[in-house]
């Protein structure tokens, strides 16, 4: 029997993906709600290669409470919301902030009053360290810990910052109100996830991050330039107080991030702490120049880059104190950034196409020979 049934919305899309993997690996029926908008459903058809089992699919917008709550209503054992689903581009937040507040923002609200209407109890949310902004403006908040204040600097980070609070208003008034009524209130948990910069790929080659359009962040960008589809890197900014001069964030593998969202989701279910947040980071932080340094040398080529003035909105250095999920959660990351660029360039080079390729028939063989 299966340990649970959990809800994933944005579950086609990068992080959503392995974390439906991670989840069906272990004994986890997995729903998954993605409109598609930034992600191909070839993304169910590799999860099912690696592990043998699909999740459940549904194609559906978030602000659709209506459509919601029929996918509850058909899935009556789920009984968590693992939530991805989002825009998530910091600089196109500031160009089209109102759309980020309504699918970021309203996409939640529509998502937790269903949750609320089916009783579904526990929400873990894909937060980001984007909600401390520049941590360097306070003494000693780096590595950052949870309890650095809040201060987002662009839309996108706004609206993360504002999730973050609706969830922990809508579950403390949850616990509220049942307690008052003489009933059970201890099942309604929130975990707030802040991931600092995820990156690599599966290390069978077949799963990685596609996005529709241009990539946001570097070392998907990296990987563009090392397949020649883009000509150079844009490094913004290498006038920063750091050791080189460029920015520096924490890279924590993909794989050993979807493992922080099972082990969240199983201490939810576990200890019933009502709402918490957890830093999701390596505690390690690596300067733009450093990042392109170990690309390259996976890669064998030096990657050719310009430096640009700094972007309005980007902070020196967002680095992870992760003390507190290491010690609660007992979760640390076991994966370097060296090796997520290792497995992001197998992912690449051998799926320059993404998802609209077929992946090479000796990775397939691989995989096959593993699971057989
Ligand atoms: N990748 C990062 O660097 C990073 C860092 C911190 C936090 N996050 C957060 O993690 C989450 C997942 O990020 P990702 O990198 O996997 O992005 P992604 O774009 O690959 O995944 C998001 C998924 O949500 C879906 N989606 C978007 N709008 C939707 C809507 N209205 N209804 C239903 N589905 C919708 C997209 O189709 C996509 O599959 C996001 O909330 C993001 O803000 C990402």
């Amino acid at each position: 029997m299966a340990v649970g049934t959990v809800l994933i919305t944005g579950g086609t899309g990068y992080i959503g993906s392995f974390t439906s993997l991670a989840l069906l690996q272990n004994g986890y029926e997995v729903v998954i709600v993605d409109s598609l908008y930034n992600s191909s459903e070839v993304a169910l058809d590799r999860i099912e290669l690696i592990c043998g089992k699909r999740p459940t699919f549904h194609k559906a917008d978030l602000t659709n409470e209506a459509e919601l709550d029929k996918i509850f209503a058909a899935h009556p054992t789920i009984d968590s919301v693992i939530h991805f689903a989002a825009l998530k581009a910091v600089g196109e937040s500031s160009e089209i902030p109102l759309e980020y507040y309504r699918v970021n923002v309203g996409g939640t609200v529509s998502l937790l009053s269903s949750m609320k209407k089916n009783d579904v109890s526990n929400i873990v949310f894909s937060s980001s360290a984007t909600v401390y902004g520049d941590a360097t403006r306070f003494e000693n908040m780096i590595p950052i810990p949870e309890h650095c204040p809040i201060g987002p600097t662009n839309p996108y980070g706004q609206t993360k910052a504002m999730v973050e609070r609706i969830i922990e208003d809508f579950i403390t008034a949850q616990r509220q109100n049942l307690k008052k009524a003489g009933k059970p209130f201890e099942q309604w948990n929130g975990a707030n996830l802040r991931y600092f910069n995820p990156c690599g790929a599966h290390p069978s080659g077949l799963m990685g991050e596609d996005p529709q359009g241009v990539p946001y962040n570097l070392l998907p960008l990296l990987g563009k330039v090392a397949t020649g589809d883009r000509p150079k890197l844009k490094v913004f900014g290498d006038d920063y107080s750091s050791r080189d001069g460029t920015a520096i964030r924490d890279y924590i593998h993909v794989v050993d991030l979807a493992r922080g969202h099972l082990v969240a989701l199983n201490y939810l279910r576990e200890h019933k702490p009502g709402v918490k947040a957890w830093n999701l980071g390596s505690g390690r932080g690596s300067t733009v120049f450093e990042i392109i340094k170990a690309f390259s040398k996976v890669v064998g080529k030096d990657l050719p880059y310009d430096v640009e003035p700094r972007r309005q909105g980007d902070v020196l250095d967002l680095t992870a104190n992760p003390t507190r999920a290491n010690k609660e959660l007992n979760w640390k990351t076991e994966l370097t950034m060296e090796k997520a660029c290792e497995d992001l360039w197998r992912w690449v080079s051998n799926n320059p196409k993404g998802y609209r390729q077929e992946p090479p028939a000796e990775l397939l063989d691989a995989v096959k020979a593993k699971t057989s």
